[in-house]
């Protein structure tokens, strides 16, 4: 049995697979309308969320299964104080498989290693989100037609953000990436990140401008302050606006270059930027569904019954 911890848990010819199949089933979907037939998805959701639950469960009745689950830790048992590694050896017995998110770094970790069905971390504190990383990398490879060769500027909260730990670390182990890690001094890449790029010889640069960098950038990934994980409230309210993605800054960058962004979207691209031909959040959303269905499909060892 195989969970899903980190984007690093599938290796870079496993991903390739994973993503083949993921634009095979964009491209037929009939053909997959029932592989899941009789098979359930649970969310375990202990966190807010819109995209990742909801992606997953439109994955999941996309290939036919169903869907049982949790939206939030006040409406379930957690609430009168119920263990993660009790709840999930319970839906062991509901379903197939399951989908976690948790505020707490580690507990989808904890809830594996107690789990009769495979779990997937679906965002779990500032930690790590690795279906947003598979969802990230599908958009980059169908969009530009290849992972690698490029440079990637991050923007944001590169401190709290998971989606962007997740996605550097899966980035580092394709050929010709140069990161360029755009932030305010408070909210920069954590230590053990620059360590790993420091010992794997990868490029990367640190600077406060997104206008300096804008012409050099390949795909920007923009990213929301994360003002649930803040200390206080002044900081978050001092540095929420420190980036606006406008249509004056698009005009520096190249014609060909892509914005991600991550959703939920709150001022840090302004919504003038959406008509952009080179804004790709949208469609982002989208792959992430497809790459989800590939992802239930192989957890579940369906091609392989
Ligand atoms: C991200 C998350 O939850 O980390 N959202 C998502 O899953 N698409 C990003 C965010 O909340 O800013």
């Amino acid at each position: 049995m195989r969970h899903l911890m980190n984007p690093l848990d599938f290796s870079v010819e496993e991903l390739d697979k994973l993503f083949d199949l993921a634009n095979d089933m964009e491209k037929n979907p009939k053909k997959y309308a029932e592989c899941c037939h009789g098979k359930k998805l649970a969310t375990c959701f202990y966190e807010p969320s819109t995209r990742t639950r909801l992606s997953f469960e439109a994955a999941m009745m996309n290939l036919g299964g169903n869907v049982l689950g949790f939206s939030s830790a006040d409406s379930s048992s957690a609430a009168k104080g119920e263990s993660v590694s009790d709840t999930i050896r319970v839906i062991s017995s509901y379903a197939d498989i399951c989908a976690m998110r948790h505020p707490k770094e580690g507990a989808p970790m904890v809830a594996a290693s107690r789990s009769r069905i495979p779990v997937i971390n679906a965002g779990d504190g500032g930690h790590q989100h690795p279906t947003q990383t598979l969802t990230d990398l599908l958009t980059i490879r169908s969009l530009k037609g290849r992972l690698g060769n490029f440079t990637i500027g991050l923007c944001g909260d590169l401190k709290f953000g998971r989606t962007v730990h997740s996605l550097i670390e899966a980035l580092c182990r394709y050929e010709g990436v140069q990161f360029i890690f755009i932030s305010p001094e408070e909210l920069k890449v954590p230590d053990y990140i620059i360590e790993l790029l420091k010992s794997k010889n990868i490029d990367y640069t640190e600077v406060i401008s997104l206008e300096e960098v804008m012409p050099q950038l390949d795909l920007l990934y923009m990213t929301r302050v994360q003002r649930e994980r803040f200390f206080n409230e002044e900081d978050y309210i001092r540095l929420k606006d420190f980036y606006i993605l406008n249509k004056s800054k698009m005009e520096m960058a190249k014609e060909d270059m892509l914005v991600l962004h991550p959703l939920p979207r709150v001022n840090e691209i302004s919504v003038e930027v959406d008509d952009d031909p080179r804004a790709a959040y949208f469609e982002q959303a989208q792959y992430g569904v497809y790459v989800r269905m590939a992802l239930i499909y192989t957890l579940l060892g369906i091609g392989e019954e």
